[in-house]
């Protein structure tokens, strides 16, 4: 999302994007097909190269076929030969790895080499790698200089989550790297903010003089964040015993869902600018005892279920998870914000695997009329006032209101209505990282998260991870798989007179 509101995307100055985990699931499944969408979109440098970083040697011709295949299994539009051979003759293979640092010195000839033989002198670091390699990749490539910007071109180092475990790793993350490259060169991905209706989010705030006057504590009664996901923990059972629903969902993905609904409006639409408004609103998320964290919150796991038509087995007895685990495979959360906007407005978030369905919304639940003047309808059984924004399955905008049913009497009931992008816009299918890739490359650092906003997000999480630890087992409810999560989370909203919204419903 270029910040330049104004003219058609430009075309990113040369780079040449050295890639780290070229052979790993990310790079196949979304940063590859990103890449050629972009190329087929003509959003790549007239001069560009994919350097490949590999752990052990593999000759370039055989990391493009394996690089063909994954597009081929992966992209998200049909392949035009002539933009993917294009795309795929300026990819070149180099063997390095932090283990052995000479091999670092090689890949620093190279870019020399490119450098002076295309003319390309931007570099850009992608590490689609695991976390614990972010350090030691960055270490060595600050070692041959390559992490500094130079007059002739840039340096940017882009990393995925996740970025720290925990408040104190992901200082201790941050205090690292900004030891070796300036904030601004850190490109830190959460590929929820590469989503369309996430990005919409500022727009319809900010674009619309209708909806801040009522965007507060005066209309507001309460926020819903939902990203319930069908999919169950599969193979990945010893990523997420590690990790858990919380770790992995929310100061991440849920958070920055509520950073842009409940940021103050930013002076200017530019990183500094955005990037501080979010920074402060999570920064003002309510900071929890254990004792509240306990209160304010649900932790589920799922036990064997059905989701359509598939059996689900218990979570416990998934690959690599132990038979005794008491990771949360569902969160429930309740947070309030401390400011002048959000004071007293409750924000519940919840998210979860194998569930009854894959939904992802921001649903803000305005005030009842306070007295229903129509004789028919008592003000309870008034329908709520909704808007919502949905991010999946639909992706649109839907407002909730009350109309009167024809007929003689007066009559009241809820009704819709609904914005859905596909009805407006025709955009080609894509992976959702191609905003994401083409902004590194332009050095639009907007939809990146910067070091304050990760720390915020974990410091507000810290005390439901230290309060869940010390419960242990003590408190971890069991919920069907293909469900919409454990009755204790129901519990938490219902107590406060409120009701989550369906997950499975249109
Ligand atoms: C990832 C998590 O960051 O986000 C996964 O590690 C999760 O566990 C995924 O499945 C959800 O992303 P999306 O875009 O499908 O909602």
């Amino acid at each position: 999302m270029s910040s330049d509101t104004t003219t058609k995307p430009r075309v990113p100055d040369s780079c040449c994007f050295v890639v780290f985990g070229i052979t790993g699931d990310l790079a196949h499944r979304l940063v590859i097909p990103a890449l050629y969408n972009l190329a087929e979109s003509g959003l790549l440098p007239e001069k560009f190269c994919v350097v490949g970083i590999t752990r052990t040697e593999i000759q370039s011709a055989t990391l493009k076929d394996d690089l063909m295949k994954a597009l081929q299994q992966f992209a998200t539009r049909p392949i035009d030969k002539a933009v993917a051979t294009k795309l795929f003759d300026c990819i070149l293979s180099i063997h390095a790895d932090p283990a052995e640092p000479g091999s670092f010195k090689r890949l620093k000839d190279h870019l020399e080499r490119i450098a002076k033989t295309d003319g390309i002198t931007n570099n850009l670091f992608y590490l689609a790698v695991p976390p614990n390699a972010f350090k030691p990749i960055a270490e060595e490539l600050s070692k041959m200089g390559l992490l500094t910007d130079q007059p002739d071109g840039w340096r940017r180092l882009v990393v995925e989550k996740p970025f720290g475990t925990d408040l104190k790793s992901a200082k201790e993350l941050n205090r690292d790297l900004l030891k070796l490259v300036n904030e601004h060169q850190i490109y830190r991905i959460d590929h929820y903010l590469g989503k369309e209706t996430v990005q919409n989010i500022l727009v319809l705030r900010f674009a619309n003089g209708m909806f801040e006057p009522i965007w507060n504590r005066n209309h507001i009664d309460h926020v819903q964040i939902t990203v319930s996901e069908m999919l169950d923990v599969g193979r990945r059972g010893s990523f997420y015993e590690s990790t858990g629903a919380l770790r992995d969902m929310v100061p991440n993905h849920l958070f920055q869902l509520l950073a842009l609904v409940a940021m103050e409006p930013p002076s200017r639409f530019d990183a500094h600018s955005v990037r501080s408004e979010k920074g402060e609103v999570l920064s003002a998320i309510q900071l929890q005892s254990e004792d509240e964290a306990l209160k304010n919150s649900v932790r589920g796991q799922y036990v064997a279920g059905r989701i359509r038509d598939k059996d689900i087995d218990d979570y416990r007895r998934t690959k690599n998870v132990s038979p005794d685990s008491v990771v949360e495979t569902y969160a429930a959360l309740k947070l309030t914000i401390d400011n002048w906007r959000w004071a007293g407005v409750p924000f519940y978030l919840r998210t979860g695997k194998a569930m009854s369905a894959k939904r992802t919304e921001v649903a803000i639940r305005f005030k009842a009329a306070p007295f229903s003047m129509f004789r028919a309808t008592e003000v309870e059984r008034l329908s709520q006032n909704y808007l919502v924004i949905g991010v999946e399955p639909t992706e649109g905008i839907t407002l909730q209101f009350n109309t009167k049913v024809p007929g003689p009497t007066v009559t009241v009931d809820g009704v819709e209505m609904k914005f859905k992008y596909k009805d407006y816009f025709k955009s080609a299918p894509s992976t959702g990282y191609e905003t994401l890739l083409y902004d590194c490359m332009i050095g639009d650092n907007i939809l990146f998260q910067r070091a304050d906003s990760v720390e915020a997000g974990w410091q507000a999480v810290q005390p439901f991870i230290d309060a869940w630890k010390k419960a242990g087992g003590n408190g971890l409810s069991l919920y069907r798989a293909g469900t919409d999560g454990p009755k204790e989370a129901d519990e938490l909203i219902e107590r406060d007179g409120r009701r989550w919204r369906r997950i499975d419903g249109e």
